[in-house]
Protein backbone atom coordinates (compact mmCIF):
# COMPACT_ATOMS: atom_id res chain seq x y z
CA UNK A 1 0.00 0.00 0.00
CA UNK A 2 1.28 3.51 -0.16
CA UNK A 3 2.32 5.66 2.03
CA UNK A 4 0.46 8.77 3.25
CA UNK A 5 1.67 11.30 1.65
CA UNK A 6 2.80 14.53 4.51
CA UNK A 7 4.07 18.03 4.01
CA UNK A 8 6.24 18.61 6.91
CA UNK A 9 6.65 22.73 6.52
CA UNK A 10 9.18 23.56 8.83
CA UNK A 11 12.90 22.37 9.53
CA UNK A 12 12.22 19.80 12.39
CA UNK A 13 15.35 17.98 14.64
CA UNK A 14 17.45 14.97 12.51
CA UNK A 15 15.90 12.44 14.13
CA UNK A 16 12.15 13.13 13.93
CA UNK A 17 13.10 13.82 9.62
CA UNK A 18 14.69 10.37 9.92
CA UNK A 19 11.12 9.15 11.02
CA UNK A 20 8.86 10.59 8.62
CA UNK A 21 11.12 9.74 6.21
CA UNK A 22 11.27 6.31 6.97
CA UNK A 23 7.34 5.89 7.65
CA UNK A 24 5.75 8.18 4.88
CA UNK A 25 5.90 9.80 1.61
CA UNK A 26 7.62 12.78 2.87
CA UNK A 27 7.57 16.27 1.51
CA UNK A 28 9.87 18.42 3.27
CA UNK A 29 10.23 22.62 3.21
CA UNK A 30 14.28 22.88 1.64
CA UNK A 31 13.88 25.95 3.91
CA UNK A 32 13.43 27.01 8.25
CA UNK A 33 11.08 29.56 6.72
CA UNK A 34 7.12 30.16 6.90
CA UNK A 35 5.88 29.07 3.71
CA UNK A 36 3.73 31.50 1.47
CA UNK A 37 -0.31 31.08 2.40
CA UNK A 38 -0.74 30.30 -1.64
CA UNK A 39 2.08 27.32 -1.17
CA UNK A 40 0.61 25.77 1.69
CA UNK A 41 -3.27 25.92 0.21
CA UNK A 42 -1.83 24.27 -3.17
CA UNK A 43 -0.47 21.68 -0.67
CA UNK A 44 -3.90 20.83 0.65
CA UNK A 45 -4.77 18.78 -2.34
CA UNK A 46 -1.85 16.97 -3.00
CA UNK A 47 -1.16 15.47 0.70
CA UNK A 48 -2.44 13.30 3.36
CA UNK A 49 -1.41 15.21 5.99
CA UNK A 50 0.01 18.61 7.14
CA UNK A 51 2.88 18.59 9.84
CA UNK A 52 3.23 22.21 10.73
CA UNK A 53 4.42 24.16 13.30
CA UNK A 54 3.11 27.40 15.21
CA UNK A 55 4.33 29.64 12.88
CA UNK A 56 2.28 28.75 10.33
CA UNK A 57 -1.21 29.87 9.91
CA UNK A 58 -3.56 27.92 8.56
CA UNK A 59 -7.27 29.78 7.91
CA UNK A 60 -10.22 28.60 7.00
CA UNK A 61 -9.83 29.24 3.84
CA UNK A 62 -7.01 27.06 3.38
CA UNK A 63 -8.93 24.32 4.83
CA UNK A 64 -11.96 24.71 2.35
CA UNK A 65 -9.92 25.14 -0.77
CA UNK A 66 -11.39 23.51 -3.35
CA UNK A 67 -10.25 19.77 -3.92
CA UNK A 68 -8.62 19.40 -0.47
CA UNK A 69 -6.91 15.95 0.60
CA UNK A 70 -6.00 16.65 3.68
CA UNK A 71 -7.04 14.91 6.39
CA UNK A 72 -4.94 15.54 9.58
CA UNK A 73 -3.06 17.82 10.96
CA UNK A 74 -0.07 17.42 13.19
CA UNK A 75 0.80 20.75 14.69
CA UNK A 76 3.98 20.95 16.48
CA UNK A 77 3.49 22.59 19.27
CA UNK A 78 1.41 22.72 22.43
CA UNK A 79 -0.17 26.33 21.24
CA UNK A 80 -2.47 25.66 17.99
CA UNK A 81 -4.13 29.60 17.96
CA UNK A 82 -2.45 29.41 14.34
CA UNK A 83 -5.09 26.91 13.35
CA UNK A 84 -8.91 27.62 12.64
CA UNK A 85 -9.73 25.04 15.06
CA UNK A 86 -13.61 25.55 13.99
CA UNK A 87 -13.21 25.45 10.38
CA UNK A 88 -10.62 22.33 10.71
CA UNK A 89 -14.26 20.71 12.62
CA UNK A 90 -16.10 21.74 10.19
CA UNK A 91 -14.35 20.26 7.24
CA UNK A 92 -13.79 16.84 9.65
CA UNK A 93 -9.85 17.67 9.85
CA UNK A 94 -8.52 16.27 12.75
CA UNK A 95 -5.73 18.39 14.62
CA UNK A 96 -3.77 17.45 16.85
CA UNK A 97 -1.17 19.17 19.28
CA UNK A 98 2.35 18.11 21.11
CA UNK A 99 1.46 18.77 25.21
CA UNK A 100 3.33 17.98 27.93
CA UNK A 101 6.71 17.00 26.67
CA UNK A 102 7.40 20.68 26.86
CA UNK A 103 5.91 22.12 29.96
CA UNK A 104 8.71 21.55 32.40
CA UNK A 105 11.27 23.34 29.28
CA UNK A 106 8.50 26.28 28.97
CA UNK A 107 8.38 26.66 32.37
CA UNK A 108 11.96 26.98 32.94
CA UNK A 109 12.06 29.70 30.23
CA UNK A 110 9.38 31.70 32.68
CA UNK A 111 11.88 31.76 35.11
CA UNK A 112 14.60 32.64 33.43
CA UNK A 113 12.51 35.57 32.15
CA UNK A 114 11.16 36.07 35.60
CA UNK A 115 15.08 36.15 36.94
CA UNK A 116 16.29 38.26 34.11
CA UNK A 117 13.84 40.82 34.12
CA UNK A 118 13.74 41.48 38.08
CA UNK A 119 17.44 41.30 38.28
CA UNK A 120 18.06 43.51 35.01
CA UNK A 121 20.21 41.74 33.91
CA UNK A 122 19.85 42.95 30.07
CA UNK A 123 20.58 46.36 31.11
CA UNK A 124 23.36 45.31 32.64
CA UNK A 125 24.75 42.30 29.90
CA UNK A 126 24.36 45.62 27.79
CA UNK A 127 26.06 48.24 29.85
CA UNK A 128 29.01 45.20 30.35
CA UNK A 129 29.05 44.43 26.34
CA UNK A 130 29.41 47.81 25.44
CA UNK A 131 32.67 48.46 27.70
CA UNK A 132 31.07 50.81 29.64
CA UNK A 133 31.27 48.60 33.07
CA UNK A 134 33.46 50.71 35.53
CA UNK A 135 34.34 47.81 37.88
CA UNK A 136 32.32 46.04 40.99
CA UNK A 137 28.97 48.96 42.89
CA UNK A 138 27.31 48.26 46.17
CA UNK A 139 25.10 50.50 44.35
CA UNK A 140 24.70 50.26 40.44
CA UNK A 141 22.48 48.07 38.80
CA UNK A 142 20.47 46.92 41.63
CA UNK A 143 17.69 44.63 40.85
CA UNK A 144 14.56 43.00 43.25
CA UNK A 145 14.71 40.09 45.00
CA UNK A 146 12.30 37.54 44.25
CA UNK A 147 12.38 35.74 47.20
CA UNK A 148 9.08 36.29 49.70
CA UNK A 149 7.41 38.23 46.51
CA UNK A 150 3.81 37.31 45.03
CA UNK A 151 4.18 35.78 41.50
CA UNK A 152 0.63 36.03 39.96
CA UNK A 153 0.39 33.08 37.60
CA UNK A 154 -2.69 34.15 34.96
CA UNK A 155 -3.92 30.14 33.45
CA UNK A 156 -3.37 26.98 35.78
CA UNK A 157 -2.55 24.98 33.29
CA UNK A 158 0.10 22.70 32.50
CA UNK A 159 2.82 25.74 32.40
CA UNK A 160 1.51 27.61 34.36
CA UNK A 161 1.91 25.07 37.62
CA UNK A 162 5.18 23.93 36.85
CA UNK A 163 6.20 27.62 37.03
CA UNK A 164 4.33 28.49 39.86
CA UNK A 165 6.29 25.41 41.54
CA UNK A 166 9.57 26.01 40.67
CA UNK A 167 8.88 29.76 42.09
CA UNK A 168 7.82 28.45 45.21
CA UNK A 169 9.81 25.46 46.04
CA UNK A 170 13.13 26.89 44.30
CA UNK A 171 12.25 30.71 45.21
CA UNK A 172 10.44 31.26 48.06
CA UNK A 173 7.58 33.31 46.12
CA UNK A 174 4.13 33.35 47.67
CA UNK A 175 1.38 32.54 44.47
CA UNK A 176 -1.72 33.61 43.40
CA UNK A 177 -3.85 32.60 40.80
CA UNK A 178 -6.58 33.26 38.34
CA UNK A 179 -7.82 30.32 36.21
CA UNK A 180 -11.36 30.09 34.92
CA UNK A 181 -12.39 26.85 36.52
CA UNK A 182 -11.10 25.74 39.37
CA UNK A 183 -8.24 23.39 39.52
CA UNK A 184 -7.66 20.56 41.64
CA UNK A 185 -4.95 19.79 44.37
CA UNK A 186 -1.71 21.65 43.02
CA UNK A 187 0.62 20.09 45.61
CA UNK A 188 2.13 23.57 46.18
CA UNK A 189 0.53 26.19 48.21
CA UNK A 190 -1.53 28.88 45.97
CA UNK A 191 -4.45 30.88 46.69
CA UNK A 192 -6.87 31.12 43.67
CA UNK A 193 -8.18 34.76 43.39
CA UNK A 194 -11.64 35.79 41.88
CA UNK A 195 -10.63 37.96 38.56
CA UNK A 196 -7.38 38.47 36.48
CA UNK A 197 -7.91 42.11 38.00
CA UNK A 198 -7.22 41.22 41.53
CA UNK A 199 -4.34 39.06 40.50
CA UNK A 200 -2.58 41.39 38.55
CA UNK A 201 -3.00 43.86 41.63
CA UNK A 202 -1.57 41.42 43.90
CA UNK A 203 1.48 40.50 42.22
CA UNK A 204 4.97 41.48 42.53
CA UNK A 205 5.75 39.46 39.49
CA UNK A 206 2.84 38.56 36.69
CA UNK A 207 3.84 35.44 34.33
CA UNK A 208 0.45 34.85 31.76
CA UNK A 209 -0.03 31.26 30.73
CA UNK A 210 -3.07 31.03 28.19
CA UNK A 211 -3.72 29.89 24.78
CA UNK A 212 -3.96 32.93 22.27
CA UNK A 213 -5.79 32.67 18.96
CA UNK A 214 -9.48 35.25 21.01
CA UNK A 215 -10.97 38.01 18.83
CA UNK A 216 -9.32 39.73 21.77
CA UNK A 217 -6.42 39.41 24.21
CA UNK A 218 -7.32 38.07 27.53
CA UNK A 219 -5.06 40.64 29.50
CA UNK A 220 -6.65 43.80 28.59
CA UNK A 221 -4.90 47.28 29.22
CA UNK A 222 -7.67 47.86 32.13
CA UNK A 223 -5.96 44.49 33.40
CA UNK A 224 -2.44 46.09 33.03
CA UNK A 225 -3.37 49.47 35.12
CA UNK A 226 -4.30 47.36 37.93
CA UNK A 227 -0.72 46.59 38.35
CA UNK A 228 1.73 47.93 41.01
CA UNK A 229 4.31 50.35 39.74
CA UNK A 230 7.15 48.06 41.06
CA UNK A 231 5.66 44.95 39.53
CA UNK A 232 6.51 43.13 36.30
CA UNK A 233 4.76 41.15 33.33
CA UNK A 234 6.15 37.92 32.09
CA UNK A 235 4.82 35.94 28.68
CA UNK A 236 5.79 32.89 27.28
CA UNK A 237 2.25 32.03 26.42
CA UNK A 238 1.29 34.10 23.10
CA UNK A 239 1.72 37.53 22.37
CA UNK A 240 -1.83 38.10 21.69
CA UNK A 241 -2.50 36.85 25.12
CA UNK A 242 -1.73 40.33 26.60
CA UNK A 243 -2.58 43.76 24.71
CA UNK A 244 0.82 44.15 23.18
CA UNK A 245 0.05 48.21 23.22
CA UNK A 246 -1.11 48.65 26.48
CA UNK A 247 2.10 46.90 27.94
CA UNK A 248 4.49 48.66 25.97
CA UNK A 249 2.91 52.29 26.96
CA UNK A 250 2.48 51.02 30.72
CA UNK A 251 6.33 50.24 30.24
CA UNK A 252 6.98 53.84 28.61
CA UNK A 253 5.45 55.56 30.99
CA UNK A 254 6.68 53.56 33.96
CA UNK A 255 3.69 52.42 35.06
CA UNK A 256 4.97 48.91 35.62
CA UNK A 257 8.46 48.14 36.28
CA UNK A 258 9.51 45.69 33.34
CA UNK A 259 8.65 42.65 31.53
CA UNK A 260 9.84 39.14 30.19
CA UNK A 261 8.94 38.37 26.86
CA UNK A 262 9.00 35.53 25.04
CA UNK A 263 6.51 35.50 22.71
CA UNK A 264 4.91 38.97 20.60
CA UNK A 265 1.72 40.11 19.12
CA UNK A 266 2.73 39.43 14.85
CA UNK A 267 5.73 37.58 15.15
CA UNK A 268 8.79 37.80 13.86
CA UNK A 269 7.91 41.72 14.53
CA UNK A 270 8.98 43.10 17.37
CA UNK A 271 8.18 46.27 18.19
CA UNK A 272 10.93 49.11 18.08
CA UNK A 273 9.41 50.39 21.07
CA UNK A 274 10.35 47.09 23.37
CA UNK A 275 13.76 46.49 21.54
CA UNK A 276 14.74 49.85 23.03
CA UNK A 277 14.05 49.22 26.03
CA UNK A 278 15.97 48.18 29.18
CA UNK A 279 13.74 47.02 31.12
CA UNK A 280 12.43 44.73 29.53
CA UNK A 281 14.40 40.94 28.43
CA UNK A 282 12.87 40.15 24.93
CA UNK A 283 13.74 36.10 23.76
CA UNK A 284 12.52 34.99 20.08
CA UNK A 285 10.21 32.34 20.69
CA UNK A 286 12.49 29.97 22.44
CA UNK A 287 10.18 28.92 25.40
CA UNK A 288 10.59 24.78 24.41
CA UNK A 289 14.04 25.46 21.95
CA UNK A 290 16.11 22.66 23.64
CA UNK A 291 17.16 19.90 21.37
CA UNK A 292 15.76 17.45 24.33
CA UNK A 293 12.52 19.26 23.86
CA UNK A 294 11.66 19.64 20.06
CA UNK A 295 13.02 16.31 19.02
CA UNK A 296 10.10 14.91 21.70
CA UNK A 297 7.65 17.67 20.16
CA UNK A 298 8.50 15.79 16.64
CA UNK A 299 8.05 12.54 18.07
CA UNK A 300 4.92 13.37 19.88
CA UNK A 301 3.25 14.69 16.11
CA UNK A 302 4.65 12.00 14.17
CA UNK A 303 3.02 9.17 17.28
CA UNK A 304 -0.28 11.54 16.20
CA UNK A 305 0.27 10.64 12.50
CA UNK A 306 0.80 7.20 13.14
CA UNK A 307 -2.03 7.04 15.00
CA UNK A 308 -4.21 8.08 12.37
CA UNK A 309 -3.16 6.29 9.76
CA UNK A 310 -3.32 3.25 11.30
CA UNK A 311 -7.39 4.25 12.54
CA UNK A 312 -6.60 4.52 16.24
CA UNK A 313 -7.32 6.99 18.40
CA UNK A 314 -4.99 9.79 18.16
CA UNK A 315 -3.16 10.38 21.83
CA UNK A 316 -3.38 14.29 21.48
CA UNK A 317 -6.28 14.93 19.36
CA UNK A 318 -7.74 18.55 19.62
CA UNK A 319 -10.58 18.25 17.16
C1 LIG B 1 4.13 25.83 21.49
O1 LIG B 1 4.42 24.64 21.49
O2 LIG B 1 2.97 26.22 21.42
C2 LIG B 1 5.23 26.81 21.60
O3 LIG B 1 4.80 28.10 21.50
C3 LIG B 1 6.33 26.53 20.60
O4 LIG B 1 7.10 25.54 21.16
Amino acid sequence: MAKPRILVTRKLTDPVEARLAADYDATFNPSDRPMPAAALAAAMRDHDALVPTVSDRIAAGMLQVEGRRVRMIANVGVGFSNIDIEAARDAGIAVSNTPDVLTDATADTAMLLILSATRRAFAAEKMLRAGRWGGFSIVDGLGTSIQGKVLGIIGMGRIGRATARRAAAGFGMEIVYYNRSPVGELGFEARRLESIEAVMAAADVVSVHVPGGGAAPLVTAAHIACMKRSAYLINTARGDSVDQDALIEALARGRIAGAGLDVFAEEPEVPKALREMETVTLLPHIGSATQEVRTAMGHVAADNLDAFFAGKELPCRVV
